[in-house]
């Protein structure tokens, strides 16, 4: 069965486990916004169950989860047009995930990237919720029959791996019930760089602050990291392949790109010729001028945990509405006695 057949539906999530910084918001959140405006029904998730495959302290956790609901919601997700849920509050997700624990192989977890750049060397010490990471992910998307995912850039195989339990599923057993979800990777965000190294992904896990813009920095800080941000000594081109060996300078037209919801080209046909000097505080300003009320709006609501609370609660409520079904057909499917 092909993505048509299906009720157009988007899902995607983002992890509780630190801050929200630039590469989140214009790789993934500012992408479900706009989904959410098109014609899909739209589900953003805060994957809990997935930040703990790594360390949580957890007071921090609960603070982190509300925090990004904060973000959501402040980034434009409208609890009224999409359902907005903490993963754990939807049991069928941590259950459809066993089932595919026993659909996904060994050989396909193994070549997981992620898992190795999370595990590290020392592998033999990682979590076994960390391996098996992909599998939870796959079920957060198929518990839905989503049909549409967006997500940055690094999300990619594990979308891949989506496809194949999906298809080794319908094969086994011989049904066409899940559908082959198709990744939506696209803009000039889908992989924001370290501010320090244009050949580094910003990532929360990366240890120089100076590498990554938070969401909730402030005005002062976020020009700052602009300022210092790594560049080369020469002009910005007039056109998109004079970008092409510098990777400190495409990402920062890409930034420029992304948040002013600009091509490329539009940009360099507006700033090429100019120096770093002039580009870097039209940046800072307009990174400050999209990302405070953001951020503002995000500590309003966060003096408000209750009213978050509510939310997600609602939200599990409206999710479960679909969920509970497909994870009971799949039971019926794989033999289960009910
Ligand atoms: P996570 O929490 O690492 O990242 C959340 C989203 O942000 C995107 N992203 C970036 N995009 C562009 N540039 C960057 N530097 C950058 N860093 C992060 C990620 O691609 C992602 O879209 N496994 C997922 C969470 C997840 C999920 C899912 C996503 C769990 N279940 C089901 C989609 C569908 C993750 O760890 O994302």
């Amino acid at each position: 069965m092909s993505p048509s057949d299906f009720t157009p539906r988007v899902f995607s999530g983002i992890q509780p486990s630190g801050d929200l910084h630039l590469g989140n918001y214009l790789g993934a959140i500012k992408r479900f916004v706009s989904m959410q405006e098109d014609a899909y029904e739209t589900v953003y998730c805060m994957v809990d169950l997935h930040a703990i495959t790594v360390w949580q302290d957890p007071a921090a956790l609960r603070h982190n989860t509300r925090e990004l609901a904060a973000g959501f919601i402040a980034s434009g997700i409208s609890p009224e047009k999409s359902i907005l849920i903490n993963q754990s509050q939807v049991p069928e997700h941590a259950q459809l995930a066993w089932i595919f624990n026993c659909v996904a192989r060994m050989g396909w977890m193994k070549r997981m990237t992620q898992f190795k750049d999370k595990a590290g060397k020392n592998a033999e010490a990682a979590s076994l919720g960390l391996f098996g990471y992909p599998a939870l992910m796959a079920a957060d998307i198929l518990v839905y029959h989503a049909t549409h995912v967006p997500v940055g850039d690094d999300q990619k195989q594990h979308l891949e791996l989506t496809r194949d339990i999906a298809t080794k599923f319908n094969h086994d057993y011989g049904v066409d019930f899940f559908p082959l979800t198709e990744p939506v990777i696209k803009g000039a965000a889908t992989r924001v760089m370290s501010l320090r190294d244009g050949a580094k992904k910003m990532s929360k896990s990366d240890p120089s602050d100076a590498s990554r813009i938070n969401m909730t920095d402030d005005a002062d800080t976020i020009a700052k990291k602009i300022r210092k941000a790594k560049t080369d000594p020469h002009a910005l081109p007039s056109e998109a392949a004079g970008l092409e060996d510098r990777p400190e300078a495409r990402n920062l037209v890409n930034i420029y790109a992304a948040l002013n919801d600009q091509t490329v080209e539009a940009v360099l046909a507006e700033v090429g010729g100019q120096q770093f000097g002039t580009f870097k505080p039209l940046l800072a300003e307009l990174a400050v001028a999209k990302l405070s009320p953001i951020s503002q709006e995000m500590a309003r609501l966060m003096a408000d945990p209750a009213e978050i609370d509510r939310i997600l609660a609602r939200g599990a409520g409206q999710a479960r509405e679909i969920t509970v079904p497909i994870l009971e057909k799949t039971y019926e499917i794989v033999g289960m006695v009910r």
